[in-house]
């Protein structure tokens, strides 16, 4: 996100445009939370985890009264459009605020999710599957050695994109994702038919969403089939921190003045994308209405894979 901030201030800068942060995401809009940002606002930035102007949950900015305020604060400082950062969430706030206000904005895919149609990749993402790919071969050092079954929890809410290519990327026995419907019993009769042919030691990768419960619940019925101990591993928001890859760098930067310049277009109620690395515009409730493909070969490939 920091690096994202940074491509916005300084294209906005550079293009003869005063530019306001928003604390707090929507609770600092409503409560004209702004401040001032300035080319030096956005020095040594680039390479920091989370977001300098900090980011809330907003029950207020849920309802029409709450966007109306909003709206209010915004006309009363000053500023003309929006770039909003941030996921599904975010994007229904900002369509609603355009909608019932007409504020100008533009959307930012900025979630660990990559779950936000009209982009390859959200900006996050890269950084989230590299910090628990990093997780995911120290969990196997134990695993090895202890000849231990792991199960390890990633994140993706309602979605497997970071299950499906962290485990790929770990070289793990399975993944188990909301999109796919194994249960405990597939479960089962693979480590049976992995024990049969020699191996001690797997890894199973589980998306928080999916609907045996998470890596704790499937990991208690798979031992209650087979009878194997086990260890569960719920990696959680060490996901979300940490400094981006170069991958989310670039991205971010190309996407954050995109954005800008998008406003500067006068167009407004979309986000700002890369699909097969140019920059596009999707409309902001198509990003979450529609479906971003997930690859479930991959599904497969990992089970080949690690025979
Ligand atoms: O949407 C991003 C995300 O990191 C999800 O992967 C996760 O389920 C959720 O946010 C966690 O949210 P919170 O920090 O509010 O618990």
């Amino acid at each position: 996100m920091n690096a994202t901030l940074r491509a916005a201030i300084r294209t906005a800068l550079f293009r003869g445009v005063k530019v306001d942060g928003i604390l707090r995401g929507y609770a600092g809009m409503i409560a004209a939370e702004f401040q001032p940002l300035s080319a030096g606002s956005a020095s040594n930035i680039i390479q920091r985890g989370g977001t300098i102007l900090k980011t809330s949950r907003c029950d207020e900015f849920l309802k029409p009264e709450g966007r109306a305020n909003a709206a209010q604060r915004l006309k009363e400082a000053g500023i003309e459009g929006l770039v909003a950062i941030g996921g599904d969430g975010t994007f229904h706030g900002a369509h609603d605020l355009w909608e019932e206000q007409a504020v100008p904005v533009i959307g930012v895919p900025g979630t660990i999710d990559n779950d936000l149609y009209g982009t390859d990749f959200t900006i996050g993402y890269d950084t989230a599957i590299n910090t628990a790919l990093d997780a995911i071969d120290k969990i196997r050092d134990t695993a090895a050695s202890h000849e231990r079954l792991f199960f390890v929890e990633v994140m993706g809410r309602h979605s497997g994109f970071i299950a499906l290519d962290v485990a790929t990327a770990g070289g793990a026995e399975a993944v188990i994702i909301p999109e796919s419907c194994e249960g405990a019993q597939e479960i089962a009769k693979l480590i049976g038919y992995a024990r049969k042919r020699g191996k001690t030691s797997m890894i199973f990768v589980v998306a928080e969403g999916d609907e045996c419960g998470g890596a704790t619940a499937l990991a208690e019925k798979v031992s209650e089939l087979t009878g194997i101990d086990y260890r569960v591993s719920v990696l959680g928001h060490i996901q979300r921190g940490g400094s981006p890859t170069a991958k989310d760098r670039v991205l971010a930067s190309k996407i954050g003045a995109a954005a800008v310049e998008a406003l500067l277009n006068g167009e407004s109620d979309k986000m700002v994308g890369e699909v097969n690395g140019e920059i596009c515009f999707t409309p902001l409730p198509f990003t979450w209405k529609k479906k971003k493909p997930l690859d479930t070969k991959l599904l497969e490939l990992v089970r080949i894979l690690s025979t």
